[in-house]
This record gives structure tokens, C-alpha cells and sequence, in this order.
């Protein structure tokens, strides 16, 4: 199976409606000039400017995603956005499991897996982040620990259509320090078989598996060459779109 490139933006807790709506008007631009370049732009800003971000890039191919979800359809969750809130609100995609949300709301890899069958149910695409911290690397756990997230945190209807993994290092997120693209890719591809263990070889192809962590113009394109990289999950960077069209120039 041929995996598309997807050079996804998180703007994580960025965006006021005047500058959301700048921006994604740069973004769906930069995309309608090239509307055959061979990869997915995604752009997943904060719920308050899903709508206003969803108006401004109608029609120009570019894909619009939420930041996370929560398990349940509807009910008492105060403050809490439902899958079916997110698709309704334009969104294809969900980030799930990101390292932000692991630390700071204290999601488990069984909440993760829960929000994706959540997604899954409301035809979005689940885009499940995992990643070892700096100790785990130093201690020579990454490749362990990171099996182990993935082995827990994707659901068993995960399909190469609905689901994309990311792979992040805690360390290496907006800290500019960049994993080694032989370390980077030697964890894609150990997810690349723990996916086909859980989901089979033919899903495992498919997938495509996001590299994150201060990925920029200048080191973007030695990423997204390596065999197992399908594409980015970008924070910073994803806040200027030159800077994030030149990312996705970046593909190989
Ligand atoms: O989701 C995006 C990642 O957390 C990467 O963020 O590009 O600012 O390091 P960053």
C-alpha cells in the first residue's frame, strides 16, 4: 500500500480567531497553488477556532483536525468535546494521546484507545501520538516503551484508513533538539511491526507513522526521507505557514 505523505500542524493552545483565520487562509492558499502535490496538509487548531478555521479553508484540500476527544458520545463532562462534536465541527481528524495531554490531564494508554474507538465510530481519523521522555531514552527503554504504547493504545478496528500513529520523544518537543534520523527510524519501524503483530502486515503498511518533535525547514527533509517516515506532526513550526509548507515541500 502506498502511503500519501500527511504534514499535519498542531497549533496546540495558539490561536486567537483574527490570527486563525490569517493563517489558514495562508495555508489553504499556499495549498490551492499546488493542488497535485503528493501529500495531505492537516491542520489541527484549538476547538474555540474549529469553525472559523473550517470556513477559511473550504475547498482548498486542506484537511481540518481537532486536538483530542473525549470517550463518551454526549452527556456530563463539563468542558469535555465529544467525537461526534469534532466531526460535526468540520474535523476529519483527531490527535489523540499526545504527550501534553498524557502529562498534563493524565490520559492512559486505555483512554487513548477508548478515544479512538471513539473517533473510529464518527468516521474520523484517529492520529494516536506515543513517545518515550528522555530517561526512558537514556536508559535504553525507547523501543520498549514506546511497543508498549502502541500495543495499548490503538484499538483492534484500527485500519489504515482511520488510524495514523505519531511518533514524538518527549525530549524532543519544542526543545529543538531533533532524534537521529537512524534512532527515528529505527522506531518507526519497530512500530511498523507491532502494528502488523496487532493489526496484520497489510494494515501495517498502510499506516502512515508521523515523525514530531521540532521538526523544521531546515531538518524536515532528512526525516521525511527515511523509509518509515510517512510525514510530520509539527508544533512551532506549524504556526508560520511558510515555515510549514516548506516542511511539506520537504517530501520526498
Ligand atoms: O504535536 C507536535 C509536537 O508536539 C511537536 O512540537 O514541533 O513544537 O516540537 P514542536
Amino acid at each position: 500500500t502506498e502511503r500519501r505523505p500527511l504534514i499535519a500542524g498542531n497549533w496546540k493552545m495558539n490561536g486567537l480567531r483574527a490570527d486563525a483565520r490569517r493563517l489558514a487562509v495562508e495555508i489553504g492558499t499556499l495549498r490551492q497553488f499546488k493542488p497535485d502535490a503528493a501529500f495531505d496538509l492537516l491542520v489541527c487548531p484549538p476547538f474555540t477556532v474549529l469553525e472559523a478555521v473550517s470556513q477559511m479553508i473550504e475547498n482548498t484540500g486542506v484537511y481540518l483536525g481537532a486536538q483530542t476527544c473525549h470517550v463518551a458520545e454526549k452527556g456530563a463532562h463539563t468542558g469535555d468535546i465529544s467525537a461526534a462534536m469534532v466531526a460535526d465541527s468540520g474535523c476529519s481528524h483527531v490527535i489523540l494521546g499526545h504527550s501534553e495531554r498524557r502529562t498534563n490531564h493524565a490520559e492512559t494508554n486505555d483512554q487513548v484507545n477508548a478515544q479512538a474507538k471513539a473517533a473510529h465510530e464518527q468516521s474520523l481519523i484517529a492520529i494516536i501520538c506515543v513517545g518515550e521522555t528522555e530517561a526512558e531514552r537514556e536508559s535504553g527503554k525507547a523501543l520498549e516503551v514506546v511497543a508498549e504504547q502502541v500495543k495499548a493504545s490503538v484499538p483492534d478496528d484500527s485500519s489504515y484508513g482511520n488510524t495514523v500513529i505519531a511518533y514524538e520523544p518527549v525530549w524532543a518537543i519544542g526543545t529543538g533538539k531533533v532524534a537521529t534520523p537512524d534512532d527515528v527510524q529505527e522506531v518507526h519501524a519497530n512500530i511498523r511491526k507491532v502494528l502488523a503483530e496487532k493489526l496484520g502486515q497489510e494494515e501495517a503498511d498502510g499506516i502512515r507513522i508521523l515523525y514530531g518533535g521540532s521538526m523544521k525547514p531546515e531538518n524536515a527533509k532528512e526525516l521525511l526521507a527515511l523509509g518509515d517516515v510517512d510525514g510530520g506532526l509539527i508544533g512551532g513550526a506549524s504556526l508560520k505557514a511558510e515555515d510549514f509548507w516548506a516542511i511539506a515541500q520537504s517530501c520526498p
